[in-house]
């Protein structure tokens, strides 16, 4: 089970993220992302987070530690802002805290460089969860004490929108053209054969065990949460056997900013 934490004080929105995680400090002195369950994109977004989170980090990735975070939405009686208090007001009780990185900046293609063996390591995952939200408009990755780290995972896993489909999901492709770390020539293949051995049922199974019961009980079509779970994991290894078979990587959309401006460089060029 991920660590438990309560909310001792709300501190302040984050107002880059659309489903306006906050910043929040609990009871272990700790400061966190909270993410929150009355948010409009649900629980099956936090699901998402705990998942894809737990298996990036036992693949060597980095991604902020989680944390299950009760909220008592009276911390936020002070708060002016109405749209934060309606916010709070609908996600009292279990919430998901996210380790904060202070002083991480967002990732900039043109201010920091990735290796292609990085880059091919995160196409890879993205393409294993179905990312669809690592794109060069939105990269969710911060760089922190000169490293790269992944946030925000709440839109992947699309299939669990619709269990019936799941198992054909895992055969579908994936375009990494305007993934943030496509112009690094990202080295798809090796990171296959580093990762893929490593996605088994089993650890899939470990990473699904942290995703809160709560979030699992009722889902139409299953009797338990651990029904839920080892959905997760049948859906996920096959895919991940082949998946790297499936991930193109053409040309962007038209309006990427792809090319560092030559003064950037310094090997000449136009800014633009
Ligand atoms: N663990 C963290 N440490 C530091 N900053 C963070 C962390 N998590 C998120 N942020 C900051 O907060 C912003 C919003 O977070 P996040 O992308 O997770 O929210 P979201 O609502 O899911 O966003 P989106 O609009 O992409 O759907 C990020 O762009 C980043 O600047
Ligand atoms: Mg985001």
């Amino acid at each position: 089970m991920l660590p438990e934490v309560t909310a001792t004080r709300y501190v302040t929105p984050l107002r880059e993220g659309g489903s306006l995680p906050g910043l929040v400090e609990a009871d272990d002195l700790g400061t966190y992302v909270m993410k929150f369950t009355g948010a409009g994109q649900g629980r099956k977004s936090l699901i998402a987070e705990v998942l894809c989170g737990q298996l990036a980090r036992h693949l060597g990735l980095r991604a902020p530690e989680l944390v299950r975070m009760w909220l008592d939405p009276v911390i936020g009686l002070s708060e002016p802002d109405e749209e934060v208090q309606g916010l709070l007001k609908a996600s009292g009780g279990l919430n998901l805290g996210m380790d904060f990185l202070p002083g991480s900046l967002g990732f900039d293609p043109l201010a920091y460089e990735v290796s292609p063996q990085e880059a091919g390591r995160v196409v890879w995952f993205d393409a294993l969860v179905n990312n669809v939200d690592r794109s060069w408009r939105n990269p969710n990755m911060v760089v922190w004490h000169g490293d790269l780290w992944l946030i925000d995972h709440g839109a992947t896993l699309i299939f669990h929108h619709n269990w019936a489909g799941a198992q054909k999901a895992a055969d579908r492709p994936y375009d990494a053209s305007d993934h943030a770390l496509a112009p690094f020539a990202p080295d798809v293949a090796s990171a296959a054969a580093d990762l893929a051995p490593e996605v088994t049922e089993e650890l899939l199974d470990r990473c699904a065990a942290d995703i809160p019961d709560e979030w699992l009980t009722d889902e139409p079509g299953f009797t338990d949460p651990d029904e839920v779970r080892a959905a997760y994991s049948r859906a996920l290894a096959p895919r991940a056997r082949t998946i790297h078979e499936r991930i193109t990587l053409g040309e962007p959309s038209k309006d990427r900013p792809s090319q560092a401006p030559g003064w950037l460089t310094g090997k000449g060029g136009d800014a633009k």
